[in-house]
């Protein structure tokens, strides 16, 4: 059963609002939304491109792009980090928060060695040598099942495969030692096969290291299966929101409903995708 105590708590978002700043001014992205993520839990952020869900996990990250604004609370261990100096954010985020984007090429350096990447962050907030870094950095690709037999430490981004990557980009993710794991469609590059098995490692890791897991995806029969609870999202608002079983089994929204059909997984074929008249529910919430 889960318990509702503040202090199991780890991420409660209230009010977020996130505006972009355009040509033509100020425009909402993100709308109202509450999140909240217990410790060792896992939270699902789902909706489709444009939705918001990046800018929401920027948001919680403190790395929005300089031209978003976000108001309304963040808090983490019940600070509000929307209210921290942006140099304490940062240092927060970077001790407390591990990152895996969708793009591990683009994250990744491509003429510094795998060993050189992972060593840096070591050394920086773990003040470890270069020689412990070095033996640390083995380990945690273990613990990805990397094992040091493969090469990977002295190999480059480009000769590694696409799993492999988001492997080393998980190992980079936890090396800290972060309470919390944010995952931004960390398997949509990625073929079925590989997608389940990183899907399988970030749920072993969550397990071994009592991680907290938000996990985005535009794919709500994916996140079913790894999330305790979801979020839907339409255009920046939240449009559904619960324990994953309940809005599985029984959502509420016509919109998460047609998601529910749209999701391959759970057993609708895709060349029989139903389009979902999103106008169709963007007015009910404005
Ligand atoms: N740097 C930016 N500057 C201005 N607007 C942006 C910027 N990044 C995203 N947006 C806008 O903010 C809205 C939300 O975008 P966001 O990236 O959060 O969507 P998303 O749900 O993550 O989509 P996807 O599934 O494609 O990753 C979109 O309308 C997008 O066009
Ligand atoms: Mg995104």
């Amino acid at each position: 059963m889960t318990t509702n105590s503040t202090d199991d708590i780890l991420l409660d978002v209230r009010g977020l609002d996130v505006d972009v700043l355009t040509p033509e001014g100020p425009r909402r992205v993100v709308h109202s939304l509450e999140l909240t993520l217990r410790r060792r839990g896992t939270l699902g952020i789902v909706g489709e491109s444009g939705s918001g869900k990046s800018m929401t996990a920027t948001a919680v990250m403190g790395i929005l792009p300089e031209t978003a604004i976000a108001s309304g609370k963040v808090l983490y261990r019940g600070r509000d980090l929307l209210s921290l100096p942006a140099r304490e954010r940062r240092a927060m985020a970077g001790r407390e928060m591990g990152f895996v984007f969708q793009e591990p090429m683009s994250a990744l350096h491509p003429t510094k060695t795998i060993g050189a990447q992972m060593a840096a962050p070591l050394r920086l907030h773990l003040g470890l040598t270069r020689r412990q870094a070095r033996a640390r950095s083995a380990e945690l690709l273990d613990l990805v099942g990397i094992p040091p037999s493969r090469g990977v430490l002295d190999a480059y981004v480009h000769q590694l495969s696409g799993g492999m990557r988001q492997r080393v980009m998980i190992a980079m993710s936890i090396s800290c030692e972060p309470a919390l794991l944010i995952a931004d469609e960390p398997t949509t590059a990625l073929d079925a096969t590989i997608q389940k098995q990183i899907l399988d490692l970030l749920a072993d890791l969550r397990e071994e290291l009592g991680l907290s897991v938000l996990l985005i995806s535009h794919d709500l029969g994916l996140v079913s299966r790894y999330t305790d609870d979801v979020v839907v999202m339409l255009d920046g608002h939240a449009m559904e929101s619960g324990p994953t079983d309940r809005v599985v089994s029984a959502p509420e929204s016509g919109y998460t409903r047609g998601l529910l059909e749209a999701s391959p997984r759970l057993g609708h074929s895709p060349d029989r995708l139903p389009v979902i008249d999103k106008s169709r529910f963007t007015k009910a919430v404005q």
